[in-house]
């Protein structure tokens, strides 16, 4: 939890796209044609100029999920104000490339800006300036994305129960999570209106709170159609809890899909990678197909990823908790991972 809170703390450094590496050999066949389900990964806009990446990206794998340029931090002015330049650009690039977009993140914890604080104490207004973002974001992109990541991380780490936010303050707890979910769906009838959160693998607590809270949101009539489960995850993973969570999750009838994984190199064996990558390959296999929302990997190769950006980072022994190496050239993770597709 520190290196996340330091990563999330640190701010990324700069966008990479610095140094286009060469393409690499693939030596694997594409990952996408294997699958019954999809297969995404995260993106930021340098990545497309960047031919290493976008060899990886456009040959294994169907969409992308934004990882800053569709949240409040990279639209929201200090003003109120929109601005749609860099998710207009992210969205642009993937369709230039044939990828699907997986929107994220509309609502989140971490996440505001000064317009909102602002309206703290006027509960109707800042509910029409909350409702009127969620309108507009999700109406700019309609009919182009694969379904919304609405509310992020709702769940307090040690799954005692919810955050206090700027969000739940204004509009209390259960509230804010359900005018979120009432004005995606006004905004889009159809797209599927996702709830999602980390950590749900490896704290029981945190997973009983999250599946708590969605059945509270259904029985309250608040139109989730999806969960998500980050599986940001160690080597040191227990085997079969990635199973067991995909399990739980889809007991409530919704499509499931595993959102950001990757398998950090940093604690545990770095040899059960492979076999992690596969499990939740299998465990989303193991759905009946409508439940199949599909996979996504958080980053193409390991020098993509989040764990390799600012906070603390060892540059002698690097994280490397992707399906491909620097070069783009599959690991023993994207065989095991390939393999469990076409089991
Ligand atoms: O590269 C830009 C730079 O051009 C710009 O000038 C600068 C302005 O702030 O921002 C730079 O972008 C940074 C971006 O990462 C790319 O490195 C953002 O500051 C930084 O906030 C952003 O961090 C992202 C973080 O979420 C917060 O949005 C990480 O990339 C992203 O991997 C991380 O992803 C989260 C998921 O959304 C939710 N689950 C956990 C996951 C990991 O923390």
């Amino acid at each position: 939890m520190l290196r996340r809170s330091l990563l999330l703390g640190a701010g990324a450094l700069a966008a990479c796209g610095a140094g286009a590496s060469k393409p690499s050999p693939q030596t694997l066949a594409p990952l996408k044609d294997a699958a019954s389900f999809p297969l995404g990964l995260a993106a930021m806009t340098g990545q497309f100029d960047d031919g290493g990446w976008t060899q990886v990206a456009r040959t294994h794998f169907d969409r992308i999920t934004p990882e800053w340029e569709m949240k409040m931090e990279a639209i929201l002015l200090e003003d109120g104000g929109l601005d749609f330049s860099r998710s207009d650009q992210l969205v642009a690039r993937a369709r230039q490339m044939g990828l699907g977009v997986f929107g994220h993140a509309l609502i989140w914890y971490a996440q505001g800006g000064p317009s909102f604080e602002a309206l703290a104490d006027r509960p109707a207004e800042f509910r029409r300036a909350y409702r009127g973002y969620i309108a507009r974001v999700m109406g700019r992109y309609r009919g182009q994305v694969t379904g919304w990541d609405v509310v992020n991380e709702p769940i307090r780490d040690d799954g005692s129960g919810l955050r206090d936010c700027l969000w739940s303050r204004a509009l209390g707890q259960d509230g804010y999570i359900i005018e979120a979910f009432e004005a995606a769906r006004e905004a889009d009838p159809d797209v599927p209106l996702f709830l999602n959160d980390y950590n749900l693998e490896s704290n029981p607590a945190k997973r009983r709170s999250f599946l708590t809270l969605a059945e509270r949101l259904l029985r309250a009539g608040a139109p989730l159609s999806g969960l998500g489960t980050q599986t940001h995850i160690d080597c040191d993973l227990p085997d079969g809890a990635i199973r067991q969570t995909v399990r739980e999750l889809a007991a409530l009838g919704l499509p499931v899909h595993v959102s950001e994984i990757d398998v950090s190199t940093d604690a545990g064996d770095p040899a059960r990678q492979p076999r992690l990558f596969a499990e939740a390959v299998e465990a989303m296999g193991d759905l009946p197909p409508a439940q199949r929302f599909g996979v996504t990997v958080w980053g193409a190769r390991d020098r993509d990823s989040w764990l390799r950006r600012g906070g603390e980072h060892n540059p002698l022994s690097p994280d490397r908790p992707l399906l491909f190496d620097d070069d783009g050239r599959p690991k023993p993770a994207a065989q095991a991972f390939a393999a469990a597709l076409r089991a």
